[in-house]
């Protein structure tokens, strides 16, 4: 048996190795019957179970349904040396528990700049104002009213992987990689709205402002808020969750998580950018000539691997194991990923299963049969521009060693042969 990593304190990963020496895989065989099923006296399948015998909860036991109790280790977590106060802070979605492209709202990653704003639908406004023919000021119910679009996008901060610049830093993909979530949203697009105030020839920016406590605002460009972002009320069915900016937040899919304004009040037409906190002492990246990059609004290309991973270990040994992770672009749909067992010795196609998106999560699997040897797993994606996925030191070198923003380089976790699985970087 594998013990789990504790989840709760995540430890540093081991230092940097080279484990490009060690044998590994051969070739992936798929193992779609490979004798898993047991038919011996197994006391589960022969004996009468007390599910069987007594009657369970009649409905409305939980008028709003809640996870399994035995899932009760399925939750976001934070790392609390990360930042000072949980009020201006984060947590992290647990991706290695997670199947299929969507995440279940209870699950999504939060990031707060002045904790959660509070507010009653009815007591709502979205003001327009700025360079527009007719300022306006819309109540929730007036927002309703407009034609709307359900759109699966995801959100991953920019800040994602960020802790991981230098070397492996932090045990599990949740911690890692969890900076990222993926909801279908029910929203107006923004464009609808801007018609309605009518946009004066010189407004090419728009500033969104949240309306909590750190009424968080940052620049999108005209062409982007014209084109597909949308003023949301509802993820995956149901309202917005409050941390994820009850009652209206703002989509500006594919672009960083930074600019989907929570809690959003106001749009302010302009002729160019605010340049907000958000968009000049953060979010912007230091290269190594001491300029910096400003205004990096796309997500790159960019995967990882969420099972095996070090929250979430081998235990059944050898033989047929489901590798599985997730493929995202900021740019448009994933096109293709690989994914190595041998630290990019060789690499396999993987299978990509579910509904292809563009700007949303991709769900991806290569089912091998290990023989129990050491392996490195990494993944790399393609999207449909043809943008691949670089290796950290391809990303070192384009943009030297300080930056903290758009780290979308290949993971790698080395899983031993008990099946452990642990943080580290070949390349
Ligand atoms: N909007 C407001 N009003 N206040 C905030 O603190 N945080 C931003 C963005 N929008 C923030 C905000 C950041 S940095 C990110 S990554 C996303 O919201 C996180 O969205 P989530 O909490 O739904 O995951
Ligand atoms: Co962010």
């Amino acid at each position: 048996m594998v013990s789990k990593t504790d989840p709760k304190t995540p430890g540093r990963a081991a230092s940097r190795r080279n484990f490009l020496k060690t044998g590994l895989l051969g070739g992936a065989a798929v193992a779609a019957s490979a004798g898993l099923a047991r038919a011996d006296g197994d006391p589960l399948i022969t004996e009468i179970q007390d599910w069987n015998r007594y009657l369970g909860d009649g409905v409305d036991a939980a008028p709003y349904g809640v996870p399994s109790e035995f899932e009760a280790q399925v939750v976001r977590r934070n790392v609390p040396w990360l930042t000072a106060d949980p009020v201006s802070s984060i947590n992290f979605t647990p991706l290695h528990e997670l199947d299929g492209i969507i995440t279940p709202n209870g699950l999504c990653f939060e990031r707060h700049h002045g904790g959660v704003a509070i507010i009653d639908p009815t007591e709502h406004r979205l003001m327009i104002n700025g360079l527009v023919d007719t300022p306006l000021v819309f109540t929730m119910e007036d927002l309703k009213r407009f034609p709307r679009e359900n759109r699966v996008y995801f959100l991953e901060c920019a800040a994602n992987t960020g802790m991981e610049w230098k070397g492996a830093q932090l045990n599990g993909c949740q911690f890692t990689h969890g900076m990222v979530h993926c909801v279908v949203y029910t929203g107006v697009p923004l464009r609808y709205l801007l018609e309605e105030a009518g946009v004066k020839t010189a407004g090419k920016w728009l500033l969104a402002e949240g309306a909590d406590a750190a009424a968080m605002s940052r620049s999108i460009p005209m062409e982007k808020a014209l084109d597909d972002c949308l003023v949301a009320f509802k993820m995956n069915g149901e309202a917005l969750r409050p941390e994820q900016g009850y009652p209206l937040r703002l989509c500006v899919p594919g672009w960083e998580g930074n600019m989907w304004v929570k809690w959003l009040r106001r749009l302010e037409v302009g002729d160019q950018p605010w340049a907000q906190r958000e968009e000049t002492s953060k979010y912007t990246d230091l290269l190594a000539d001491g300029k910096a990059r400003r205004h990096t609004f796309v997500m790159d290309v960019k995967s990882v691997i969420t099972s095996p991973s070090p929250q979430a270990p081998v235990t059944h040994g050898k033989g047929p194991l489901v590798i599985s992770g997730i493929a995202w672009s900021g740019s448009g749909t994933i096109k293709r990923v690989d994914v190595t067992i041998d630290g990019g010795r060789n690499w396999h196609e993987a299978r990509i299963d579910g509904p292809s998106l563009p700007k949303a999560l991709h769900r991806f699997y290569l089912d091998i049969n290990w023989d129990g040897s050491e392996m490195l797993l990494q993944s790399r994606a393609i999207d449909d521009q043809g943008l691949v996925q670089p290796t950290k030191n391809e990303l070192r070198a384009a943009r030297g060693g300080n930056s903290i923003y758009h780290n979308n380089g290949i993971q790698t976790w080395h899983v031993n042969t008990d099946g452990v699985v642990e943080n580290v970087e070949v390349s």
